[in-house]
């Protein structure tokens, strides 16, 4: 099948934001998805550069237009490239092929009878490139859309016919139900054509930064509106009007915008293919707003988040992951650096990252790397069959766009990973001898892995290889046929170690952040205030209430490790019933081995801040007592419900 899959094209006044960085980042996740599941695959993005608004940014900066514009153009492409977008063409409006292809789609209007030339005398957002008419604007003559002034121009103009479209669009509205996505948007769309469409003056002789008509017509001071040079861009980028070698790839699959554009790709845009004779999109993608503090984010108001700085400081695709799992599509979204943080550290470090590690770690102690999957049916049937009815769901939910739940059914596969540990204790199973059980536990759980690895490369291209790497085989068409579509397990593994993908990241890493992205630390939990403050009265006496701050629970260590440079500390995996695991950096290798722990229980101080040991996020403390003779950890009498509250 083919597909193709396009942005927005950005305008050239000002470097890219996290809003245009989250289009591209869903259109690349469609994209990898899409060649990974053997889809003849082409992904456009690019730079919109005609028109007032440019012309007027490079004057500003008495640049040329043309300097400025591929000054600013370069800035995207090179984000872009540094974020290792997948797209198949870079598409820059003031390329003379994207031109001419504008002309003789301009040529086709004016010969379907679509185009008369008239007067337009009206208010114009210059920001917005947009007529409004009086009826739509705001108080003081504003612009319905962005709230700035707008101007009153009066001047000769082709106009489009686009009141001749208002019945067929709306014919394909109600025939086409998932042409607009969210559908909840779609209402919108029909009430705006519903309440009637004006023609659409689609040339300017006010300023010559654009697209000029074509020469048949023999009218030079006109200059194309740049909404149809702009729109063009999808079937110019496919040689429409030049090289027809791409136009196969048409109609697209997917065409994303921001909710602000919508108007235009879901009305003119459709009214300008009809009249060209082309069909039309398949489906467009509204998305929300990124905000701050809840404003839409822009220069003017420097409320703007860099995606290269986040990038930078959080990694890329821990970003594209935060976006595309954090905001429903079609949602607005607060971009909070606390929230980001969050999913890093429960849905990336905890529930993913440690299964890896303890695949890896588990696989290194019983069975020197190697792991196969000759017994996992026949112990584990139930959780591969459940993970399979997940997986089996997930194309639908990108088919809808619905990357959130995607993402979040997706991360079920985890959690029976992590509970089929959890259940069956492979630590415990060793030690019994029963080692053909422990070791079918953890072959299921690398399956599950590299199942779920597989559905998530779209979405993190880098870190799924690296997952795949780890697990000894690759992320390609052929495995995605064979261990989704066939569910097929991978009968020989042979692990490899790689650092920890998904170290946490605490406090002050948050604070060296880039200063727009700073948010409050979270308020302290009352309880530690109170025993900071409250101090103990002069018998050294303590209330009961102040002991009971103190969170103590019973855990159950289910790895450990010593910490390579350290002779005194053990790296420590402790269950403490939370459906994640804590980790525990503790000062007792010279008194403990890391083999005697596993599947031990032992008492946690649970509510301690996080803190860093020789770089490890230590989540907790463990009773001990230590005198003369050496220290021995605090145990409970007889084993304990794990996560049980001690008090
Ligand atoms: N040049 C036009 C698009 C022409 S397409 C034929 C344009 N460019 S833009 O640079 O202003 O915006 C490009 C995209 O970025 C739009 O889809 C817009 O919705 C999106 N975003 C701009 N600000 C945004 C946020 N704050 N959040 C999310 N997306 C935002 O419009």
């Amino acid at each position: 099948m083919k597909n193709y899959i396009t942005t927005p094209i950005y305008y050239v006044n000002g470097e890219a934001h996290i809003g245009h960085a989250y289009t591209t980042f869903i259109a690349d996740t469609l994209a990898r998805h899409s060649r990974l599941v053997g889809n003849e695959t082409y992904f456009l993005t690019g730079t919109d550069e005609h028109g007032q608004k440019i012309e007027e940014a490079a004057k500003k900066l008495e640049k040329p237009t043309q300097q400025f514009a591929d000054e600013i153009s370069a800035t995207f492409k090179n984000l872009w490239d540094e974020f290792d977008i997948s797209y198949d063409q870079f598409i820059r409006t003031t390329d003379p092929k994207h031109m001419q292809g504008v002309q003789a789609a301009f040529e086709k209007m004016v010969a379907k009878g679509d185009i008369y030339k008239d007067f337009y005398e009206g208010n114009y957002c210059v920001s917005c490139e947009t007529f409004f008419p009086e009826s739509q604007l705001m108080d003081g003559g504003c612009c319905p859309d962005c709230g700035r002034a707008t101007t009153i121009v009066k001047e000769e103009s082709y106009f489009f016919r686009l009141s001749k479209y208002e019945q067929p669009l709306m014919d394909y509205y109600e025939a086409h139900s998932d042409f607009i996505l969210p559908k909840s948007r779609k209402n919108e769309v029909i009430s705006f054509v519903k309440g009637g469409l004006h023609d659409l003056s689609v040339t300017r002789t006010s300023f010559t930064w654009g697209v000029p008509v074509p020469a048949s017509l023999n009218d030079n001071k006109h200059v194309m509106y740049v909404w149809l040079d702009a729109l063009m861009n999808y079937v110019t980028a496919l040689g429409y009007g030049h090289d027809e070698a791409k136009m196969g790839f048409w109609p697209a699959n997917t065409q994303l915008v921001g909710k602000d554009i919508l108007r235009f790709h879901a009305i003119y845009w459709p009214a300008f293919l009809m009249s060209l004779d082309l069909p039309l999109p398949k489906r467009i993608g509204a998305h929300g707003w990124w905000t701050r503090d809840g404003e839409k984010m822009s220069k003017s108001k420097g409320n703007v988040v860099d995606p290269r700085e986040v990038a930078h400081h959080y990694g890329v695709e821990n970003l594209r992951y935060f976006m595309m799992r954090e905001v429903p599509f079609g949602q607005d979204g607060d971009f909070s650096q606390r929230a980001l943080i969050d999913r890093m550290n429960s849905d990336l470090s905890n529930d993913l990252g440690n299964l890896l590690n303890r695949v890896i770690g588990m696989s290194e102690k019983y069975s020197d790397f190697s792991i196969d999957s000759v017994n996992v049916l026949k112990y584990h049937t139930k959780e591969i069959e459940d993970a399979h009815a997940i997986l089996g769901t997930l194309e639908t939910y990108l088919n809808d766009l619905q990357f959130h739940r995607y993402l979040e059914e997706l991360w079920k596969v985890f959690t029976i990973g992590n509970k089929a540990i959890e259940e069956h204790a492979p630590w415990v199973k060793i030690k019994e001898g029963r080692n053909e059980e422990a070791l079918a536990t953890v072959a299921l759980v690398a399956n599950l892995l590299a199942k779920a690895s597989v559905m998530l490369h779209g979405v993190m291209p880098k870190t799924t290889a690296t997952i795949a790497d780890a697990l000894g085989f690759e992320i390609t068409t052929q495995n995605y046929q064979e261990l989704i579509i066939n569910k097929k397990l991978l009968q020989l593994f042979t692990i490899k170690k790689v650092p920890p993908l998904f170290p946490r990241v605490d406090e002050p890493l948050m604070q060296e952040a880039p200063k727009a992205m700073i948010e409050e630390a979270p308020k302290a939990p009352k309880e530690e205030k109170s025993l900071k403050t409250e101090a103990p009265s002069a018998d050294g006496l303590i209330a009961i209430d102040q002991f009971f701050q103190t969170s103590l629970k019973i855990g159950m260590v289910v790895e450990a490790e010593e910490v390579p440079k350290s002779s005194k500390l053990l790296k420590l995996q402790v269950d403490l019933g939370e459906g994640t695991l804590r980790q525990i950096v503790a000062g007792i290798r010279e008194h403990y081995s890391a083999e005697s722990l596993i599947g031990t229980q032992v008492c946690v101080v649970a509510n301690l801040k996080p803190a860093k040991l020789m770089g490890m996020v230590s989540e907790g403390m463990l009773l001990a007592a230590k005198d003369s003779d050496g220290l021995s950890l605090i145990r409970p009498e007889k084993p304990r419900v794990i996560g049980s509250v001690i008090g």
